[in-house]
């Protein structure tokens, strides 16, 4: 089996090599290819992987390469995991957003446009490629905002593309154990978009558990999302939101929070990973470990403001335990390639599963997966403030695929201006114009 990995200079990417190494089953991964536009970082990658590899028997052989086709040809499966722009980028996400008064987080309003705004064209290049050097290759896509680029793909692709991510495995894993369940015994019933989804039941036995958690206190304190919501609210909602819905929930206090914090979050990891990188290249000690001290604190700061809005303090030992990410993603490439039954949560078109949305809508739902791909499984309908909410984001989506298709920029304006969280549509132009001026890769928006 061969395994691309698209944007294989990225940061993550030793988390799903080393997710490969523990994998001993019969048609696992033998072949791994990194392709990445900066060949400074693949190597920096190849070295953390290199030493990941030593001392194991049979692990995958790396090769790196920055010729797409090259890395495409020939390849079962193909993870997409870029970053258009890099965290430079994504720091100009949020702080024009801030500027403006608005959200700036990296996939959800404001800033999940603009980023959306530059991704999509260039996914849709990778999806072109694909279709014609290797059409019978696997897409997972973790790239962000993962559900509208899913999606886009989509349109190329069909569903040999697939979106994942971990939070809603983190909320399940995290809800069962407040229980006292076994997450791997419990079936999770959560749907929505991707960074928008509620999970509304977690049966064990045939018997869902939800209603005894939503019951006790206690033990809604015990685990992020219990903290970052409020016992009280979670039981007005009578479900468990995905952690990303604190920016809608509690949209002031998260915006407090980031006006008063020292640098945003893109700003950090962009500092944070140049160190990285430029000490893996002046090749001082061992790139895995400087790789793995990068990780913990990463880890540790993931989403600091919402919790200090949230008075919700550190997080807990156990989620900064690598295991979700990469997780899902073997999870589900070995559904496929041994046809082992699975129910995961993937990002999906909708066929008929939700029905507040169109057949071709890209939503996050549990799926069947087997060799014939990702079936999305039947879900009762959403509660009507989240159908409102999933309505008005997908309409979003679908401006941002038109921009990105036909480079017009009413539609762009259309976009930041139908959001929940931009508030004006004088504020959506003065965003377009200053998104525009700071990134390259919105050139193409001219109609
Ligand atoms: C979660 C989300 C991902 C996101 C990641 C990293 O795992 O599901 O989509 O990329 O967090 O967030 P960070 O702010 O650390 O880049
Ligand atoms: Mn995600």
């Amino acid at each position: 089996m061969k395994l691309a990995i698209l944007g294989g200079g990225g940061f993550r990417v030793p988390l799903v090599y080393g997710a490969l190494l523990g994998d001993r089953g019969a048609g696992r991964v033998t072949r791994v290819v990194l392709y990445d536009v900066d060949a400074g970082r693949l190597s920096a990658i190849a070295r953390v992987l290199a030493e990941q590899a030593a001392g194991v028997g049979g692990a995958p052989e790396v090769t790196v390469t920055t010729d797409l086709d090259d890395a495409l040809r020939g390849a079962d499966f193909v993870f997409s995991a870029i970053r258009v722009g890099g965290l430079e980028g994504r720091a100009a996400d949020e702080r024009i957003a801030l500027e403006e008064g608005v959200l700036g987080q990296e996939t959800v309003g404001a800033g999940g446009i603009a980023y959306g705004l530059r991704t999509v064209p260039v996914a849709v290049g990778i999806a072109r490629r694909m279709a014609a050097v290797a059409p019978d290759a696997w897409v997972i896509n973790f790239t962000n905002p993962a559900g509208l680029v899913t999606e886009a793909m989509s349109h190329h692709l069909g569903d040999r593309v697939i979106g994942i991510c971990d939070s809603p495995v983190g909320l399940g894993r995290r809800v069962a154990r407040a229980l006292g369940a076994d997450p791997e015994e419990a079936g999770i019933d959560y749907v929505g978009l991707n960074h928008l989804g509620w999970l509304r039941g977690l049966y064990v036995g045939g018997r869902d558990q939800l209603p005894r958690l939503l019951a006790d206190s206690a033990a809604l304190g015990s685990f992020e999302e219990g903290r970052l919501f409020g016992a009280d609210w979670l039981r007005s909602l009578g479900a468990i939101p995905n952690e990303y819905l604190h920016y809608y929930y509690y949209n002031r206090e998260a915006m407090a929070a980031e006006r008063e914090a020292k640098q945003t979050r893109g700003a950090f990891l962009r500092d944070q990973q140049t160190g990285f990188y430029e000490a893996v290249a002046r090749g001082v000690g061992s790139a895995l470990e400087a790789w793995e001290r990068t990780r913990a604190e990463r880890e540790a700061t993931y989403m600091a403001e919402n919790r200090e809005a949230a008075g919700a303090g550190e997080r807990a030992e156990s989620d900064l335990e690598p295991g979700g990410y990469e997780r899902v993603a073997l999870a589900l490439m070995r559904a496929i390639a041994r046809d082992e039954r699975a129910t995961l949560i993937l990002n999906v078109r909708n066929r008929t599963a939700l029905s507040a949305l169109d057949a071709d809508a890209v939503v996050e739902v549990p799926c069947l997966v087997d060799a014939n791909g990702a079936h999305p499984v039947a879900v009762t309908p959403l509660a009507g403030h989240a159908a409102g909410l999933v309505c008005a984001v997908k309409a979003v989506e679908r401006e941002i695929l038109a921009a990105a298709d036909s480079g017009s920029r009413e539609a762009a304006v259309k976009a930041f201006a139908l959001h929940p969280l931009v508030d004006s549509v004088g504020v959506a132009r003065r965003l377009l114009t200053a998104y525009a001026g700071a990134h390259p890769g919105l050139a193409y928006l001219r109609r």
